[in-house]
This record gives C-alpha cells, structure tokens and sequence, in this order.
C-alpha cells in the first residue's frame, strides 16, 4: 500500500511539472509579444535605404520616360521619339492590358501605369532610338474588323505626321496583340514583327501577293494562307 501510495505521488508530481512549464512558457511567449508590438507600435523600426518610391527608380535610366498623349477614333496613342529616331516600333498590348501600361506614370500622364516588364520594353526600345507608338485597344482584346483599319489609319497618319514615313516600321505584339500585329502585317509594310506567346495569322489579301516579312515568335500557332 505504502510503496503504491508513493508511486502514485511521484506520478501526480511529474504530471504537474510539465503543466507549470508549458503555462510559464505561454504567459512569457505572450508577454515578449505585448512588449515587442508595443515597441513596434511606438517606435517603428526604421527600413534602412531609400523610401519606396525612389528606391525602385535610383538606377539612373539611359533614358527619361517623356510621352506625349492623344485621342483619335476612340482610342488613345501614346508616344515618345528620341533625338535622331532611327525606327519606328509599334507596341500592341495583350487583352486586358492598355496603351497606359507601357508608360510610367508621371505628371504628364497621371493615368499611366508602368507595368515592370512593358516600361522596360519601350525604355530599351527609346535607348536604341526607336520611336515608340501604343495604342490601346476599344475592348478588352483586339479585334479584327473594324478596329484593325482604325489602327492601320492610325499608324499610317502618326507616321507620317511626325515625319517618320523613310524610317523602317517594326512592331511587336503580345498574346491577343501579338496576333493582332501580324494581321495588320498583311497590309502596313513592316520592315520586321516580333509575336509573343500568339498565334500568327498571316493572310495573302489577294493571291497574287507575296508578303516576305522577317518575324520573331514564341509563337502557339501560325495560320498562313486565306484562312479566315
Ligand atoms: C479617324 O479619325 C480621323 C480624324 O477624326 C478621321 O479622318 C478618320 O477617317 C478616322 N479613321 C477611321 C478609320 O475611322
């Protein structure tokens, strides 16, 4: 009885141990987290480095985004030439996306976007002294009725409005923009087309016409001939 009745004891004991432990650990958890946010709240730890903004733009750009911007046939252009242009690149957008997304926002574009990959398109594109066109499209993707003689107006009078007719047109299109491109390469004389992640559709208008067209593509498809 004796030796069971210490057993017993010794077991209660080492039950009860761990419980104090753990209750000790938790109220100390909960105090070291009182007082860390407590000090976080009023004294906030300061990021080291530059505030955000220019943090990300400190690398001196080759480059400075100066665009200009208009309406024409219900859409916007937006633009930029460097001194000495020596191309012409058009910019289509995929679906979803605007002529504003290539561009950063500034004061003279407060609408604009910036969007990482597309501004460091048109920056490379304005350091090798392309001139730079986007246009946005009236939906949400391009389409390919009316809206691709719109564009091809469009391009045709801002060529030639900037004086920029002698240079070669190049463009590069991107998903729905990408196809959109290389349908507008079967009337607009492109020197040279880059296609991304699209499918290429590229129709002979009229059978007796060639077109050679030298095109760069991560292409999904390509349809040639008179295909609708
Ligand atoms: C685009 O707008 C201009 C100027 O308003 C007009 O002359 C031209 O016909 C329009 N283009 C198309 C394809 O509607």
């Amino acid at each position: 009885m004796l030796n069971l009745g210490t057993k017993l004891k010794a077991w209660h004991g080492h039950k009860k141990y761990p419980v104090v432990v753990l209750v000790m650990f938790v109220v100390s958890v909960s105090v070291a987290l009182v007082l860390l946010f407590n000090k976080y709240e009023e004294n906030p730890i300061p990021v080291p480095g530059l505030p955000p903004d220019r943090k990300w733009n400190r690398f001196e750009s080759l480059v400075q985004f100066n665009p200009k911007r208009e309406f024409r046939n219900g859409t916007d252009l937006i633009w930029q030439i460097p001194d000495s242009p020596e191309a012409v690149l058009f910019l289509a957008h995929g679906c979803s996306c605007r002529a504003v997304n290539f561009w950063d926002k500034s004061p003279k574009c407060p609408e604009c976007v910036g969007l990482p990959e597309d501004r460091l398109l048109v920056l490379h594109a304005l350091a090798r002294k392309f001139a730079v066109l986007t246009i946005s499209s009236v939906g949400e993707c391009w389409t390919f009725g009316k809206e691709r003689l719109i564009v091809e107006d469009i391009i045709t009078w801002w060529v030639k409005r900037q004086n920029l007719g002698k240079l070669p047109l190049v463009a590069l299109g991107a998903s729905s923009g990408g196809y959109f491109v290389s349908a507008i390469a079967n009337d607009l004389k492109f020197s040279s087309i880059t296609l991304m992640i699209a499918e290429g559709l590229f129709i002979a208008r009229t059978s007796k016409r060639t077109i050679h067209l030298p095109f760069l593509c991560t292409c999904q498809k390509i349809h040639i001939g008179n295909k609708k």
